[in-house]
């Protein structure tokens, strides 16, 4: 186990270039196992996710080359419709698999998924999708058994809106026999980034990026090579270090459009912004100003920024509330924060965040993904020494995340525990 030790109070300063979307590659890499031949995914994040999905796709037959920051995966082996279950229940994007095992052998054989602890997180939506497409689901001893005679065509309208439900009933319907409609979809960037990379394989997907998509299915799908898109949640993790320490850094490599709700809201707390084509300076010279939060679904303001903001609102000038409408139970960091001198209360839904002039080091754990990385950005704001521990929740998510903010003078070190 691991730990980061930060010594905090030193504004950021410099450029950040940043990585490949976690959420995006998460999807593509068994994406990619529904061609006949292989594919060269690139601009991947270098990330514990990425590590598993690679030996997953291994154990199934399929064959994968990995370079730095790069793949190549070529499914012409692939034999099994089960991946591995210790390698499975760790990590939630696991269940891409069912909606690529499906279309590749009508059947798929699963651990229910596992992931961060911020609610129930349930996979109803996805079995809803795949059972109006023709497939029957037995869930036995944690394990979900789908299978069907052949996927055909069908109009599915999603009760929640749902980033992996969207995705794996896109991966189901590419090859299904005729036409499928899928409504009240989620509109992410990377289910674009899906759709984008389903139809340079030859799928025939429209309306991604809207709340409706259209998915015709077609019988052979060819690999290709695809990049992909630079993480939307990575970037608005540094913009908020930048912010939280008072510094002036540049993002780097970054689609400005995804990130709309995010400078929005760090531009009413007094945070400035400059944006160009590809890159976003962030700086600030006075006190932050309170804000409320509410997330929503894309393009609201995202949920996984949630818990980076909170540390800002935590060092602003009154009263913040924060409203999760994404997930039932994502403030559970903030008893950790609290340690550090954050003064939150949770009522429902709401966190209710008082600003206090200064944040001071402590000894905290990473509950979750997100949740790590406000604790590393409370660190670097933070009077003191600071030590967050369970940080192999972080590395799930962030490529090198040290050594990206020692390039910003950051003062962190990490340590075996
Ligand atoms: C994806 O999770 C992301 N994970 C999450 O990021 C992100 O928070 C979430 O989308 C929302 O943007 C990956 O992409 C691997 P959902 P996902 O289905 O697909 C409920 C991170 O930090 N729901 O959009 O699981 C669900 O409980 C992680 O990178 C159902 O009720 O999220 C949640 O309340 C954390 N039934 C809401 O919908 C279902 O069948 C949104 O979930 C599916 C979801």
């Amino acid at each position: 186990m691991e730990k980061f030790i930060i010594k905090g109070g030193k504004p950021l300063k410099g450029s950040v270039q940043i990585s490949g979307a976690k959420n995006s590659a998460v999807a593509i890499l068994p994406a990619a196992l529904l061609a006949d031949t292989p594919s060269l995914i690139d601009n991947l994040p270098e990330i514990s996710d990425i590590e598993l999905l690679g030996e997953m796709i291994t154990v199934l037959g399929g064959e994968v080359k990995k370079n730095k920051n790069e793949m190549i995966i070529d499914p012409k082996g692939l034999k099994s419709f089960y991946p591995p279950q210790n390698l499975a229940s760790q990590m939630r994007a696991s269940y891409y698999f069912i909606g690529a095992l499906l279309t590749k052998f009508n059947e798929a054989v699963i651990a229910m998924p596992g992931g961060c602890n911020i609610g129930v997180r349930p996979i109803d939506q996805h079995i809803k999708g795949f059972e109006a497409l023709g497939a029957k689901t037995v869930v036995e001893h944690g394990v979900i058994k789908i299978k069907a005679q052949k996927l055909i065509g069908n109009h599915i309208y999603f009760d929640v809106v749902s980033v992996g439900a969207t995705i794996n009933l896109m991966l189901a319907a590419v090859k299904a026999e005729g036409t499928t409609i899928l409504e009240n979809c989620a509109k992410e960037p990377h289910i674009v980034d899906v759709a984008n990379f389903l139809n340079a394989m030859g799928a025939n997907v429209k309306g991604a990026g809207t709340d409706t998509i259209k998915i015709v299915g077609v019988n052979e799908l060819k690999g290709c090579n695809h990049s992909i898109i630079p993480d939307q949640i990575e970037a608005g993790t540094y913009m908020a270090a930048a912010a939280a320490t008072g510094g002036d850094v540049v993002i780097k490599g970054v689609i400005p459009k995804h990130l709309e709700s995010i400078v929005a809201k760090l531009t009413e707390m007094g945070v400035i912004i400059e944006e160009n084509d590809e890159n976003i300076r962030v700086r600030v010279n006075e006190r932050l100003k309170k804000a409320d939060i509410k997330t929503l679904p894309y393009p609201g303001f995202p949920t996984d920024m949630q818990q980076p903001a909170a540390v800002l609102l935590a060092l602003a000038d009154g009263i913040s509330f924060i409203t999760e409408n994404v997930y039932e139970n994502r403030f559970k960091y903030l008893s950790e924060l609290s340690k550090m001198g954050v003064n939150a209360k949770v009522e429902g839904r709401t966190a209710v965040i008082e600003g206090v002039e200064k944040l001071t080091g402590a000894p905290v754990y990473a509950t979750d993904l997100r949740a790590g990385a406000a604790m590393v950005i409370a660190g670097l704001a933070a009077d003191g020494v600071t030590e967050v521990m369970n940080i192999e929740h972080i590395d799930r998510g962030y490529e090198a995340i040290e050594v990206k903010l020692q390039a910003l003078g950051a003062d962190i070190k990490r340590v075996k525990e």
